[in-house]
């Protein structure tokens, strides 16, 4: 404790509340760069779990396992997933911009669908959070995907679930890939980004729904500085 009495340790301590915020949403809506800004701007960790699945179904694409339990098991078990400094590392791979592709983004959704595959994650992303909690280096973790507020965090502190309309998420996404100097087209994208949101929407474990008690923020007509603004104003409330 050094200088400090345990009377004033225990008033700091208490005033800085590990923060734990979920956000879910469907592909495309801008989760990622929201739960990164909101991460930075409030000391938190931020957790990629859609990077996570999408690791998983490069290397079941790369060593082309079968769709059996055990083999899915071990997939899941063997796959060592690092995020650090704007990287992601699957086993020994350097995989960041790998695991982008369309293809990955469409088998990244059939394999979440497992619920073997959805344990495996479910127990490294409660780890995840455990870790960062007792290492005392964050201030609390964002984590975002698809079942955090319903499943791997039904306490987290707030929870957001951020929509878009599917024309407009799919605009974006051919933005992007257009930026990157891919040729894509438009009403593929658009098709693909309906499909993989109706797998993740209805498949029976852990689907894309809002937990009861998220926060809905529906960006379709909303400027990225405004919906960061909205939940910076939420978080505001509760610490
Ligand atoms: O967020 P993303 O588009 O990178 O996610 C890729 C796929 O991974 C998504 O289509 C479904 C799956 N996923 C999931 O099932 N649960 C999560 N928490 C995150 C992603």
């Amino acid at each position: 404790l050094g200088n400090l009495s345990r009377e004033t340790f225990n008033l700091i301590s208490a005033k800085v509340k590990f923060l734990i915020i979920a956000i879910d949403g469907p592909s495309g809506v801008g989760k990622s760069t929201l739960s990164s800004l909101l991460a930075d701007k409030l000391g938190g960790l931020y957790v990629d779990t859609g990077a996570m699945f999408r690791c998983l179904a490069w290397r079941w694409q790369q060593l082309d396992c079968p769709e059996d339990d055990d083999a899915l098991r071990n997939l899941g078990l063997q796959t060592r997933i690092k995020m650090a400094s704007n990287q992601i590392w699957c086993n020994s791979t350097e995989v960041s911009e790998l695991i982008r592709s369309e293809q990955v983004s469409a088998l990244s959704s059939h394999i979440s669908k497992f619920s073997v595959i959805r344990d495996i994650m479910k127990q490294k992303q409660r780890e995840l959070v455990e870790d960062v909690r007792n290492s005392g280096s964050f201030s609390g973790a964002v984590l975002e995907g698809r079942d955090i507020g319903t499943v791997i965090l039904p306490n987290a502190d707030i929870k957001f679930f951020v929509d878009a309309d599917p024309e407009i998420r799919a605009q974006r996404r051919f933005d992007q890939l257009r930026q990157k100097g891919e040729e894509v087209e438009f009403d593929i994208i658009l098709q693909a980004l309906r499909e993989r949101d109706a797998k993740d929407r209805n498949r029976s474990i852990a689907p894309l729904v809002p937990a009861e008690d998220a926060i809905l923020v529906d960006t379709s007509n909303m400027k990225e500085q405004q919906v960061l603004n909205t939940m910076l104003q939420h978080i505001d409330k509760i610490k």
